[in-house]
């Protein structure tokens, strides 16, 4: 079954929308398999955004990520990825629809709440940097 990593970021924890956001993809059907509230530093920080080391916002980008507690998860369900991506609304908050989470909660570019990754391979690679497998749960949803 597809994983993604999906994370709150400073600003969501603190507009306290944790709870809004996981309760979203409860209700859409998603299974959540992994879950913390952590600090990030400046390397995972760093590794977590190495495609964009180039972009000119890479600093700001770390600077705000470390900013605060985070929290980390790994959704799993079919086509999650792509279904969270949708849900979580364009990357610019002012282009992202309502009803979207970013559409919804945020404001800026680089204060847009939440984290999703893009693609198979960087879903991959992302749970691996936040989550040892033993963090990780595997249960059969019942309904
Ligand atoms: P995210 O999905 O975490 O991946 C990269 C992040 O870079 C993106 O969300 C935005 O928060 C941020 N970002 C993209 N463009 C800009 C920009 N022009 N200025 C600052 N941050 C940006």
């Amino acid at each position: 079954m597809e994983r993604t990593f999906l994370m709150v970021k400073p600003d969501g924890v603190q507009r306290g929308v944790i709870g809004d956001i996981v309760a979203r993809f409860e209700r859409k059907g998603f299974q959540l398999v992994g879950a913390k509230l952590m600090q990030v530093s400046r390397e995972l920080a760093e590794q977590h955004y190495a495609e964009h080391k180039e972009r000119p916002f890479f600093g700001e980008l770390v600077e705000f990520i470390t900013s605060g507690p985070v929290f980390a998860m790994v959704w799993e369900g079919e086509n999650v990825i792509a279904t969270a991506r949708q849900m979580m609304g364009k990357t610019n908050p002012q282009e992202a629809l309502p009803g979207t989470i970013r559409g919804d909660f945020g404001l800026t570019v680089g204060k847009n709440i939440i984290h999703g990754s893009d693609s198979k391979e960087s879903a991959a690679r992302e749970i691996q940097l936040f989550f040892k497998e033993e963090e990780l749960v595997s249960y059969s949803k019942l309904m």
